[in-house]
């Protein structure tokens, strides 16, 4: 019989990620992102952490709205269905024990692996400063949020497979170096995410203000799509269109409308029975209607602050606990200095 195997089946496996607290999240982060992590929580242990200072790394100088970022991302967390009574909701610099494992972590990682991982090296080309010592740390520190808690799978988009094929290189040389088994070699998750262009057809953020926002009201929804882009060759009402050509509406179409809906769309579009203002306002109202009870949870939350605080403050004590656990055995594993013997 193979026992790995066999034991793999039986111990759980833990999930981890985290996100950056930035500012609000918009449809692309709840498509591809959250409604996802919503669904890993039934099958694993989660653990998901509001990464502060990973926000340091790049926004070192201006902090004033790093406090209300976190409270909004844990907002946008707990509406969108994020349960912290089955996972681990938590903030990063709540738990010191993360940064220990950066800092032993780092001891071991050569700087040529940070060097030339292709994600920070972008960041670094964003930059208008010096590439700091703690940018540099990035990978490592993405590395101590996994294995601080023996993360076994890691969902992320293909952006990340960089930074963690860098954690599995350190888990590899760590366990190598100790001859030990203290980590777990963490896989990614890869979420077949539906790439949703912003309502000008460019990357959606905040920076081109083409985001539209999980915390958006309806109006505000619908002012958004309002002038979004649609078949560029589609100039009059009269003219038959393109489904496959409109960029921006049809593509929310094929994430937020049932098949039905699409194929009806696609059919009107072509005929030109359907206007474009009036195919938005349908994709309007299918947006609205999903979000609904999202926005409705979020309105809730947000009028008890104290309450949001309190689930962070508890779940950042629990993976307190892990992490606490977790630097116990590496320090035993690396025969570091202790008064007692381990
Ligand atoms: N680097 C990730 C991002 O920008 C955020 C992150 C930090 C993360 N620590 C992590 C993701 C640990 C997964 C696991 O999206
Ligand atoms: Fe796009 Fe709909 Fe206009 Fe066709 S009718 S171009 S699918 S917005």
């Amino acid at each position: 019989m193979d026992m790995n195997a066999s034991i793999e089946s039986a111990t759980p496996k833990r999930v981890m990620s985290g996100m950056r607290p930035t500012g609000r999240l918009h449809l692309g982060h709840y498509v591809g992102v959250l409604k996802n992590w919503v669904q890993l929580q039934h099958q694993y242990q989660c653990h998901f952490s509001i990464v502060d200072w990973h926000a340091l790394t790049t926004k070192y100088d201006d902090t004033s709205t790093l406090n209300d970022n976190i409270i909004n991302l844990a907002l946008d967390w707990l509406a969108a269905g994020i349960n912290p009574e089955t996972a681990l909701i938590y903030v990063q610099s709540q738990v010191p024990e993360i940064a220990e494992l950066h800092l032993l972590l780092s001891m071991i990682t050569p700087n040529k692996w940070v060097e030339t991982d292709p994600t920070l090296k972008d960041m670094v080309k964003m930059l208008h400063e010096d590439l700091t010592y703690g940018l540099l740390g990035y990978p490592i520190l993405q590395a101590a949020d996994i294995l601080s808690v023996k993360g076994d799978l890691v969902p992320v988009g293909k952006d990340q497979l960089a930074h963690l094929e860098i954690a599995r290189d350190i888990v590899t040389r760590f366990n190598n170096l100790y001859d030990t088994q203290v980590f777990p070699s963490p896989k990614p998750l890869l979420t077949e995410t539906p790439l949703l262009p912003g309502v000008d057809a460019r990357k959606m953020g905040k920076s081109y203000g083409n985001a539209i926002y999980l915390s958006d009201s309806e109006d505000e929804t619908w002012a958004k799509l309002k002038p979004g882009i649609t078949d560029p060759a589609r100039i009059k009402r009269t003219d038959p269109g393109q489904p496959e050509n409109c960029e921006v509406i049809y593509k929310y179409y094929q994430v937020f409308v049932p098949q039905e809906g699409q194929t009806l769309a696609a059919e009107e579009c072509r005929s030109a029975t359907r206007g474009c203002m009036d195919c938005k306002k349908i994709l309007a109202e299918f947006i609205n209607e999903e979000l609904k009870p999202l926005r409705q949870r979020r309105i809730e939350l947000a009028k008890d602050i104290g309450q949001v605080q309190q689930i962070l403050e508890r779940g950042s004590a629990q993976a307190k606990d892990v992490c606490s656990q977790t630097l116990q055995d590496v320090r035993k594993a690396m025969k570091l200095f202790n008064f007692k013997p381990y």
